[in-house]
Order: C-alpha cells, then structure tokens, then sequence
C-alpha cells in the first residue's frame, strides 16, 4: 500500500513493514515525516497489525535530518512529533538499519522499541559537526542504552560507530547479515508478537551507574577535553544536554536538549558548519566537466622527485593501494627518499597508527628506479621535482616520450604555468595540475589544477583520485599559486610590512591565532623552513628573512628562527630575531609605531578577502565555497567562520570595501578593491 509518495507499508502476516524511499540517503524531510506518522497511525488502528517494522529502500536507513530544512524552520509534523507518536505506538516496532543510521535517523531508532542492524551498518549523531547537537531526544536517550561515557564520546565527536561496537554498546540489540535484514526484522516482528513482548521504551530505562558515579565521568570527560572543544559551542552544549539527561526526569531532560538545540541552530558558527557540509559536497560538480566524463582506470602511479613532496605524495598511493613508481635522478637521492618513507610507515607503527602487515603491504606497493623509462606503464604520473620552468618543461617532452599514450601527466608545481608544461607535450588535454599541501601525505587539501586544454575526462579523473587517496579535490584554475598561495602571499607580503612598522612577529602571530588560525604566519614560516625559496648566492640581506636565513636561522630545524625553540620544540620570542627586525627598520628608514590588534587583523585578512574576490571574477574558483573549502581544509582557517568568503559575507561587504579604501589611503595600491568586491558590496550582496 503507497502512503504519500514515499513511504509504503505492506502486512504479512500481523506484521506491518513500513518502507521509507527518499533517495539519496532517506533524510527526514517533510514528506518522510508525514509518510511516516501517517502510516503509523493506521498501523496502530489496524486490529490486524500486532507489530511494526521500519525500515528503508536504498543506501541507507535514515541519514538525518533534512540539512537544508534547518535553515527555514520547523514543518509539521516535526520530529519530535514523529517521535512521540513512535514512542507511544501500543504496538512493538523494530527499527531495521542499514547504511550509515546517522543524526535524526539514529534519534528515530532509538525511539522505536528494538532495533536491529546489518552487519556493515553504522550509526552516530555526527551534528556537533553541523555546529548543532542532537534536537529530538538524542542526548537523553542515547546515555540511558550505552551509559553516560560512551554517550558523551559519540554525541562530542560525532564520529561513526560501527555495528559491532553498535551491538557491544547497546545501541542496536541484534546484527544480521546486510542481505537478510529484512527478512530477520520480519521474523523478529512475529517472534515479539508470539512472546507477547512489550513496547520495551529508551525513555523509561534509567541510566547506568549512580548519580555520583554519572557526574564523575561527565567532570572527567569534560576534562580532558582541555583546549579541543574551548572554540566550538556544540561540543559543550552537548556536555549540558547529557548532563540534564543525568540530573532531570526524561521529558525535561528533552525539554533542555530542545533548548540547547534551538539556542546553536540560531549560532552563526552552525550556519558556517552547514555552509561547509554543502561546499564539500558542491565540490564534484563542475561546469568543465561534462557529466558523461568518466575518469581514467588509475592502477600504477608514477611520481618524479623523492624528495619531502614526492616521497609524501607516493604515500598517498601506497595507503590506497596503488602501487607507486618512484625515480629520482641520483641513486643517492633515491635512497634518501625511500629511507624518508620507510621512516614515517615505521614511526607510525611504532605509534600504533599502523600494523607491521600494513606497513609490508604498503612497502610492498613501492617500485624505485633513477630512470624515467621505468614510468612506461602508469596511468598516472606526477612531477614533484624542484620548481623550474626549464626543467619542468623538460621533464615533460621526455615523460611525453616514454609513457603510453593513455597516460595523464600531472605537475605537483605550487605556482608555475601548467599549461605550458602541456604545450611541451603532444597530449595537452591529458596534463593537470595534482598541488598537494605541506606534509603532503597528511594534509587533506588536493587543488586539481585546470588548464585550458585540459579535458573532461582528464579533470574527472583528477578529482577521482583525490576521492581515492582520502583527499579533498577541489578544482582551481592555472592561475599564478592558483587559489591557496595566491591568498596566502597577501597575508605574507602585509605580515612582513607589518613587523617593519612596528609590530613584532609575535604580535601577529598571536592576533590571527586569537582568530582561530592554527599558526600565525611567522610560526608557520619557522615549521616549514625559513629557507623554502632561498637562493644563498643571490641573498643579499634585502629582507628580514634573507637575514635570519644567512645567520642560519632556518626555523625549527635548526632550534632558531622568529622564535628559539628548545628540546620539545616550545617556541619563545627571540631577542636576536628582535633586534634583526628592529635594525632593519631603522636601516630602511621606517618609524615604528604602535600597532592596534585590530589592525594587524584587518591587514592581514581583508587583503586575502579581496583577492578571493579577484579569483572569484576571473574564474580561477568556481564558487566562494570552494575557496573556503582551500582554506579551511588545507590551511586550517577556524572552520567555526566557514572559511574566508563566508566570514567576509558575515562581517559585511560594505564594512571591508570602506576598511580596504582606508588602508588605501594610508598605505596605497597593496588595498584597493577589486573592483568585483565593489561591485557586489555597492549591491549590498555577498561573495557566496
Ligand atoms: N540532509 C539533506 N541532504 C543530505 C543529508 C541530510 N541529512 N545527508 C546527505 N545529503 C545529501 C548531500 O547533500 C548529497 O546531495 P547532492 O548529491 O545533491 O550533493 C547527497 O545527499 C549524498 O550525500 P554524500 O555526502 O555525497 O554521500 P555519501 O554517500 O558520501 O555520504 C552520508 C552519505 C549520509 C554519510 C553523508 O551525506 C552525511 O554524513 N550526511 C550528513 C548526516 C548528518 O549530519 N545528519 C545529521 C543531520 S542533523
């Protein structure tokens, strides 16, 4: 029998099975809502119905809440309506779960009175991700089946618990195989009738352990949070939600949880969390790839250059398993990288993150040779060689050559003209950029760099990779340090100002880190290496860093930097790095002044919105969002402002265009609106 368009129930039997058929993942939108109370309320009135199975078609049970339902309000029958009703039903329903039961859905589950799951399932509340936490009941019911401990580790971090810890927990009560779930519900339905099993009700248990024994581990957890959580609101929300749950009777407990809920749904931070969930997911679709591109078979990666860039790339590989090729000019060289790699697999055993068979398979992935011919037989091969056009373009006619012309070949160049590595070629629709981030094999950022030349199947298959190697591709175009870098030199080129006119390192550093930054621009100089593009014949103390680099003062490395860093690399001011910043000033004829927090601020950061705006109107990013994607997944801007064209839209545009004029007038052309940043202020509209 169709309910709505939909939701079906069918009865076999005294058993009512309800199905749910809203692709992609089943949300609980309007519609799924509606379905459902309708056709729980017929179940429950039908005298032939003895017990109720829900269930869905499809990937999955339940994802969630309708995420784009969030922002325009609640509509009836909400959620929690739904729930009551589900709770309530004088009927025993077994919620049957597959796929990933996550959020509403979980809520949802665990208001039915049994559950029972497929083996590959898995659930979670992942809304602290969405800035939110659980609004139907999820805090107060989840603690009375698994205990106050484990409750608050899912509810706080969101993640993803398998079925079998499902199972150990008390989440779900039973796992079956997935191709038999329906049919076990079934039979579970008849068994519950035929022992005359009771609505068996979340909301009735009491939670595990005593009252003290309950506030000792939410004080211990909270604890030990420490500085995890102190940015985001969600997580501490969450905390109080478990706790009313430990401290009042259940419909209060709800009645606090719906406040809290209600409280972060109004939260910018959530609305910048939801923004980004979209901006992930935008990511794949792009108007230069046609939609019948289909990407290339990659079964054996090539990489060029085994140095801390190549040999992190082909880890990438390797830990998907793919087998990797690496060659490297010098023997010497070659070793140096692989021992690199074998080095980072054994540190990562040693710290338990991996096991000796993972890292033999990994290693076992791993080809080597110093002659390029050996790359004949990759789909795929990846230059990270050192940044030279000459010796790129080189690179490139040779690899041309030798590879089969299937083959797509990739440059890993942080700032160089990609195109013209495909003009080197005979195949400049099979050339992209693949611009991994610093450490290459950790940092989730992978810009998939277009040129014009560059097919649909091409780009397809560099966004396919990303996917493959647990990256986050997002498509830029061959622009001057494409999107991140180019973003980032307007950042850098005011810092260094900054410190010349009165600031110190330090200050900066500790006003964008106040910001949310994870470093400030002089630390994170100090991590990478001060000598990154340095060139000690041609260094002529002409700046600040070509100082530090000349007294060997190349950041962590060698202990001294901006900053001195003792044995477990605790960074403090340096008094010689002071007085090197002090001199030069004096030497350049600069007056130091006082430098206002609020200053360094808007220097720092309205430069990097105006340039987003500039790539926005030339077309080197598609979309606002995937600039923020760039910077909050591969430079760790605070994910709680959404990324810099979300938080330029939140702070006005109006407000930055007068800010940008300001400094203008103070300091010249470095501040002059784009002139697509005026535009969209004049009309009063945003970036994204
Ligand atoms: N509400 C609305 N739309 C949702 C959704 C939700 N809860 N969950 C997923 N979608 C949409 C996605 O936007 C995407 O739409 P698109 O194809 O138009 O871009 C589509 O469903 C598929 O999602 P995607 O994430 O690409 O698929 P996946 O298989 O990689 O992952 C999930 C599936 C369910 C694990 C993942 O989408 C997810 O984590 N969703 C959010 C769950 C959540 O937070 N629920 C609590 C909500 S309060």
């Amino acid at each position: 029998m169709k309910i709505g368009d939909v939701t079906t129930m069918e009865i076999v039997n005294q058993v009512a099975i309800v199905q749910t058929d809203a692709p992609p993942v089943n949300a609980l939108a309007a519609p799924v809502r509606a379905g459902l109370v309708t056709a729980l309320q017929s179940a429950i009135a039908d005298p032939s119905v003895h017990a109720i199975v829900l269930s869905c078609a499809g990937r999955t049970f339940h994802a969630g809440a309708d995420i784009t339902e969030l922002s325009t309000g609640p509509v009836s029958p909400t959620l929690g309506e739904l729930l009551a009703l589900l709770e309530q039903c004088p009927k025993p329903v077994v919620a049957a779960l597959h796929g990933t039961t996550l959020g509403g859905g979980l809520e949802l589950a665990l208001t039915a009175h049994y559950r029972i799951a497929a083996e590959d399932a898995r659930v979670g509340l992942p809304e602290v991700q969405l800035g939110l936490i659980p609004g139907a009941g999820g805090t107060q019911r989840l603690p009375r089946v698994c205990g106050v401990g484990p409750a608050l580790d899912i509810i706080t971090s969101g993640r993803h618990v398998n079925a079998g810890e499902a199972l150990t927990l008390g989440i779900v009560d039973r796992l079956v195989p997935a191709a038999s779930l329906a049919a076990a519900a079934r039979e579970w339905a008849h068994e519950l009738i035929a022992t005359g099993a009771p609505c068996r009700r979340v909301s009735e248990r009491a939670i595990e352990g005593t009252r003290d024994a309950q506030h000792a581990v939410i004080s211990a957890f909270t604890a030990a949070q420490g500085k995890a959580f102190s940015r985001l609101h969600a997580p501490a929300a969450a905390i109080r939600a478990v706790q009313a749950a430990v401290d009042q009777p259940f419909a209060a407990g709800l009645a606090s949880e719906r406040a809290e809920f209600v409280k972060l749904l109004q939260d910018p931070q959530s609305r910048a969390l939801r923004h980004l969930f979209f901006a992930e997911r935008a990511l794949s679709k792009s108007r230069f790839i046609s939609k019948e591109a289909a990407p290339l078979p990659i079964h054996r990666v090539g990489v060029v250059g085994a140095g801390t860039m190549g040999g992190g790339i082909a880890m990438n590989f390797l830990n998907a398993g793919i087998p990797v090729h690496l060659v490297e000019v010098s023997a010497e060289a070659l070793e140096r990288g692989l021992s690199v790699i074998r080095r980072n697999y054994a540190s990562s055993a040693a710290k338990g993150k991996l096991t000796a068979e993972a890292v033999t398979t990994r290693l076992g992935l791993l080809a080597s040779s110093t002659d390029l011919a050996s790359l004949s037989d990759c789909d795929l091969v990846i230059e990270a060689i050192y940044e030279n056009m000459d010796a790129k373009l080189e690179l490139f006619g040779r690899l041309d050559g030798l590879v089969k012309p299937s083959a797509i070949l990739a440059s890993n160049t942080s700032y160089l003209d990609i195109e013209r590595m495909g003009q080197a070629t005979r195949r400049p629709q099979q050339v992209l950029g693949l611009h991994f981030f610093s450490p290459a094999n950790v940092n989730r950022l992978l810009e998939v760099v277009r040129t014009a030349s560059a097919s649909s199947e091409t780009l397809a298959t560099g966004l396919a990779v990303a996917k493959r190697i647990r990256k986050l591709g997002v498509l830029v175009g061959n622009a001057h340090g494409f999107v991140g870098n180019r973003m980032l030199a307007q950042r850098q080129r005011e810092a260094d100002k900054l410190i010349l006119e009165g600031a110190l390192p330090w200050d900066v550093d500790r006003v964008l880190e106040t910001f949310g930054l994870p470093m400030g621009p002089f630390r994170m100089r100090d991590l990478a290496g001060m000598d990154i593009g340095w060139n000690r014949t041609a260094s002529a103390s002409s700046t600040v860093r070509e100082i530090l680099c000349e007294q060997g003062r190349l950041g962590q490395k060698t202990k001294s930097g901006y900053y001195d860093y003792d044995e477990s690399r605790r960074a403090t001011p340096s008094t010689v790095a002071e007085r090197i910043v002090l001199d030069f000033a004096a030497e350049h004829g600069y007056v130091r002044r006082p430098i206002s927090d609020e200053e360094i601020l808007e220097r720092c950061l309205y430069p990097m919105v105006n340039e987003g705006a500039r790539i926005l109107a030339e077309g080197i990013a598609e979309r606002a969002s995937d600039i923020d994607m760039v910077w909050t997944t591969g430079y760790g801007w605070p994910v709680w402002t959404g990324g810099p064209m979300h938080w330029a839209d939140q702070v006005g545009l109006a407000h930055i265009v007068e800010r940008l004029r300001h400094y203008e007038s103070l300091y010249g052309a470095d501040f002059v609106p784009s002139e697509h940043l005026q535009r969209i202020a004049a009309a009063g509209g945003s970036l994204g």
